[in-house]
């Protein structure tokens, strides 16, 4: 099969299209004939060694994709040969290889079909940001509600996206925010109340107005960085942040004082922690919440298989919604 062989800890930029022998399912696992693949942030920093997993090389990218299956392994019950499924957030990508290639062997309880009217387009890279999404706002063990208010910082970006999709079909208020004036404006089109820009001096008081009286109740914070601060200084009573990512940076300065004076809680997301079945339920919910408001996961662009550098370099740019990769 083809693949990009991630042979050294360099970076994206080294990877290199060659022909490798098909990896042969075992038990519980299917070999999937890939069509699309998506991409996310983390494939980038493990390719850099700036990641957890430190997979032996030579490896593969890619946690995310749409394909066919073409074997099963002893014990498969679940799918069967010919099904097109996609994949939830596994191994596959991180310490196995990934869908970065033309054939790969995944497990079977982390499938789930392509849901009725969507596109292999917009089912191939949505599970990992969305489960992501999922998480960071149902990790408070009470959902936002409506009237509630949600911040999505990176709101364009894949985790952002689903954090905008989800916190609305939960009623909440919800507030992007994108650098992007044209970025901002599909972001509003998905159903955000307000997106304000990020990098504006006047951001806080600009969030605080178009909420008021009410502050902000929840946040799902993928860049962190200089903006982290500003947003603990919009929570009001209770407020909570779910940490995704932190696209921009270490947090320089930071006073815990709001945490004690208005019971502000922090808490990180792993969208690794979800187990198979967890993973499931999850996906089963996010795409029945998203059937009911009539949405779709949102597709940046699709690149040909030759160009993943590009693709790769369309995802460090910061993407509307998610960069894909057709296989075949
Ligand atoms: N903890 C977990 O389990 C988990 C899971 C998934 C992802 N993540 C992490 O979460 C982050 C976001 O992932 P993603 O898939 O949503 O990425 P993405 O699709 O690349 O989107 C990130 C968005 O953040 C914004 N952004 C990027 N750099 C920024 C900066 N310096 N300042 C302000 N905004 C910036 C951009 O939006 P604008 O250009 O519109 O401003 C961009 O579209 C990544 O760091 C990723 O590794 C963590």
């Amino acid at each position: 099969m083809r693949a990009w062989l991630m042979e050294s800890y360099e970076g994206v930029e080294k990877l290199r299209l060659t022909e490798v022998p098909d990896p042969q399912p075992g038990p519980g696992e299917v070999q999937l004939e890939m069509h699309l693949a998506g991409l996310n942030p983390a494939d980038a920093f493990l390719a850099l060694a700036q990641y957890p997993a430190k997979p032996t090389l030579p490896h593969i990218l890619g946690r995310d994709g749409v394909g066919t299956v073409r074997a099963v392994g002893p014990g498969v019950t679940n799918v069967q040969t010919g099904d097109l499924v996609g994949l939830l957030r596994c191994d596959a990508g991180v310490e196995a290889w990934g869908t970065l290639a033309g054939k790969a062997v995944v497990p079977a309880a982390s499938l789930a079909k392509v849901p009725t009217g969507w596109s292999e387009e917009q089912m191939a890279g949505a599970p990992l940001v969305f489960l992501t999404a999922w998480q960071a706002l149902a990790q408070w063990g009470e959902l936002p509600t409506a009237g509630q208010v949600v911040l999505v910082t990176g709101a364009s970006g894949g985790v952002g996206v689903g954090s905008v999709l989800l916190a609305k079909s939960m009623g909440a208020t919800v507030v992007g925010l994108s650098r992007s004036k044209e970025k901002a404006e599909i972001v509003r089109g998905l159903g955000a109340d307000f997106v304000f820009d990020p990098s504006d001096p006047a951001l806080r008081k600009q969030v605080l107005a178009a909420i008021a009286p009410r502050k902000v109740d929840f946040v799902v914070d993928s860049v962190a960085g200089p903006l982290f601060s500003q947003i603990v200084a919009m929570l009001g009573y209770g407020g909570r942040i779910s940490v995704v990512g932190r696209s921009g940076g270490a947090v320089p300065d930071f006073n815990t004082a709001t945490l004690f004076f208005r019971r502000n809680r922090i808490g990180g997301v792993a969208v690794a922690d979800f187990t198979p079945e967890g993973a499931q339920s999850a996906w089963a919910e996010i795409v029945r919440r998203l059937d009911a408001m009539g949405r779709r996961p949102v597709v940046d662009q699709v690149f040909p298989f030759e160009n993943v550098k590009q693709a790769f370099a369309r995802l460090a740019e910061g993407p509307m919604g998610k960069v894909l990769v057709k296989v075949a």
